[in-house]
């Protein structure tokens, strides 16, 4: 069995304090930064762009899985990988050309996935997951953290990893949205590898511990 990676979502980081916070991450257990761009327009809110993006470039020792809530991300690709992006996952709902905008961000260097919003059916990924590193299975409705994981996410990763399976792929599935420590072996027992966490991590007393726990029982 690989390795269950846990990526800290800085949706829920201090911006007053955020380069104290991407040490931590720096420091812990975790394997990727989360990092959450929202226009208003695909999701009814907004979160940071491009200047946050490069101030926690500057200072992180790990790889940035980039998670765009944007309408039509195709337009942004390039700028994104040039300020650091090393994952760049897109919606499936936010754009119509959604091979020809996998391959754009293949062509900068970045590794590329796919985003299903809560009820969008994985069954629209079959086509497409040859060309997917990661698939994002979102656990609530985008737009906003602290919210509380939707059950519906197991039967829906159980019902990928047999297609990832069955096409021979290697694919990981990452899930985003209502994460714990109580809910993330179920998870992986599902067929998940990769774990976002944001108010879980962010919120607790030791957040270093939090995700030194996380990593452990996923791992377990
Ligand atoms: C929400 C974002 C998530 C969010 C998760 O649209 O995609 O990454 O930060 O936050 P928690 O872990 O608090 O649900
Ligand atoms: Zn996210």
């Amino acid at each position: 069995m690989s390795s269950k990676l846990i990526a800290p979502s800085m949706l829920a980081a201090d911006f007053g304090n955020l380069q104290r916070d991407i040490e931590m991450v720096n420091n812990s257990d975790a394997d990727w930064f989360h990092i959450d761009v929202m226009d208003g327009h695909f999701v009814p809110n907004i979160s940071y762009g491009m200047p946050v993006i490069q101030a926690i470039k500057k200072h992180a020792t790990k790889p940035l899985d980039v998670h765009l809530m944007i309408e039509k991300p195709e337009r942004y690709i390039e700028e994104f990988a040039k300020i650091g992006a090393d994952i760049i996952t897109v919606h499936y709902e936010s754009t119509v050309h959604l091979h020809r905008t996998l391959r754009q961000i293949k062509a900068t260097g970045c590794k590329a996935g796919v985003v299903l919003n809560l009820t969008t059916p994985v069954s629209v990924l079959e086509d497409i997951l040859p060309e997917c590193f990661m698939v994002l299975l979102m656990s609530i409705n985008p737009g906003f953290g602290g919210q509380k994981f939707e059950d519906i996410t197991y039967k829906r990763i159980k019902k990928l990893r047999e297609m990832i399976n069955e096409q021979g792929l290697d694919t990981r599935i990452e899930i985003d949205g209502g994460v714990t420590n109580k809910n993330i072996k179920k998870l992986v027992d599902a067929g998940a590898d990769v774990f976002v966490a944001g108010s879980h991590v962010f919120k607790s007393s030791n957040q270093q511990e939090t995700i030194k726990e996380l990593k452990l029982v996923a791992n377990s």
